[in-house]
């Protein structure tokens, strides 16, 4: 077995013996007990009020890295979803993350797709989601933003039209507009399958016409970088359009990539049969290859951002070598809880020393092996 193809190893979670004291492994069986989305409602209060203990700090300088330039001590992020109504971003700072992404955002709030929409398949490491945007809307998540001041690490806002929007252009300018100085970079979720609006963009004349009416901004003293979050599920044509588009509008970033609406034959989980955005383990191999095309599209103009499957620091390792700067992951952490991010970063520490690279930057411009 290919050591590096972490994948093929991956079976259910052990509980790691080193993780014994992590609460999280204590409180595992309960939560899964549960719903997922009762079962996430607890795990970000148990967060919020301070009752879960962080991860031991200090990163090995390997690790250091820069995204949209913001110093980072570590390239490993939470991706969106996880807190998209920015009620843990420090804690999560706590937990070892060198960057977060909060959101999706949206102008206004809304209550999302019918429960039940969230769906884990423990078998396959994945999970299945067709949340839709639930949230707070823009106006409640920038208060608190406010309230508790930019965290001490990277900061991203996900963006997202309203399912009932009329304008979903208009909506992305409006959030990038209220949120230009309070992150360091803005995505902008053309990539979501679950709301009517979620793929509209990932039509290049449509796409085109958002980053017009983006760049027609007035943004002040300094604008955010803006990163676009593409799908999955579309093919090297439309993958070749799409990133011609991008480059053509000078976007900063592009994060590769979203949760898929394909269902490989091999999933085992009983719920694989839900409609919605499968995300974790069986989104790895598709996601990394994209990211690798987009790669050798984008010839290093804009900063990647790899997300898809990250359950280890082989994964994360092999996204960079890819081409991603910075990396992201969810779906792992409902498995084995944030003393992952801890592991993640030992080990892709080791993988870059022992493979002579003195940077994270260094390993993702190295040519692909
Ligand atoms: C429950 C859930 C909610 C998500 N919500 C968002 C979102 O609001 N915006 C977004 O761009 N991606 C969202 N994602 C996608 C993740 O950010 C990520 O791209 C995807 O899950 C793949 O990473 P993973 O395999 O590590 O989970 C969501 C994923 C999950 C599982």
């Amino acid at each position: 077995m290919d050591p590096l193809d972490a994948h093929a190893r991956f079976g259910p979670a052990a509980t790691p013996l080193t993780s014994l004291f992590d609460p999280f492994w204590l409180a595992k069986p309960f939560l899964h007990a549960l719903d997922p989305e009762d079962a996430h409602e607890i795990t970000l209060c148990a967060l919020e009020s301070g009752f879960v203990p962080g991860q031991p700090g200090g990163d090995d300088p390997v690790l250091a890295t820069t995204l949209f330039g913001r110093a980072l001590t570590n390239p490993i992020g939470l991706a969106a979803g996880f807190d998209k109504n920015a009620r843990v971003q420090d804690q999560m700072a706590a937990h070892g993350f060198g960057f977060v992404e909060i959101g999706g955002v949206t102008p206004l709030p809304q209550r999302g797709n019918p429960r039940p929409r969230v769906f884990r398949l423990p078998e396959d490491g994945a999970v299945i989601n067709r949340l839709g945007f639930p949230g707070d809307g823009a106006e409640v998540v920038q208060r608190r933003l406010h309230r508790r001041g930019r965290p001490a690490i990277g900061f991203g806002i996900n963006l997202a039209s309203n399912a009932d929007s009329a304008d979903p252009a208009a909506d992305f300018v409006a959030l990038a507009q209220r949120f230009a100085h309070d992150a360091d970079y803005l995505t902008l979720d053309i990539s979501c399958p679950n709301t009517a609006n979620g793929l509209v963009f990932l039509d290049p004349s449509r796409l085109g016409d958002l980053l017009a009416r983006l760049a027609e901004i007035d943004w002040g003293a300094s604008r955010p970088a803006l990163v676009a979050k593409l799908s999955p599920d579309i093919d090297d044509a439309l993958v070749e359009r799409l990133v011609a588009t991008l480059l053509g509008a000078r976007i900063d970033g592009i994060a590769i990539a979203n949760t898929t609406r394909a269902r490989p034959a091999d999933l085992r989980g009983a719920s694989a049969a839900e409609a919605g955005g499968l995300s974790g383990r069986p989104l790895f191999a598709e996601s990394t290859a994209m990211l690798a095309r987009v790669r050798r599209l984008t010839g290093g103009r804009v900063t990647l951002i790899g997300v898809g499957g990250i359950a280890s620091g082989a994964d994360a390792y092999a996204k960079i070598r890819a081409g991603a700067t910075a990396v992201q992951l969810y779906t792992a952490l409902i498995y084995e809880g944030t003393s992952l991010v801890t592991s993640i970063k030992r080990e892709l520490a080791r993988r870059l020393r022992s493979d002579g690279f003195g940077s994270v930057a260094d390993a993702a411009a190295a040519p692909a092996t």
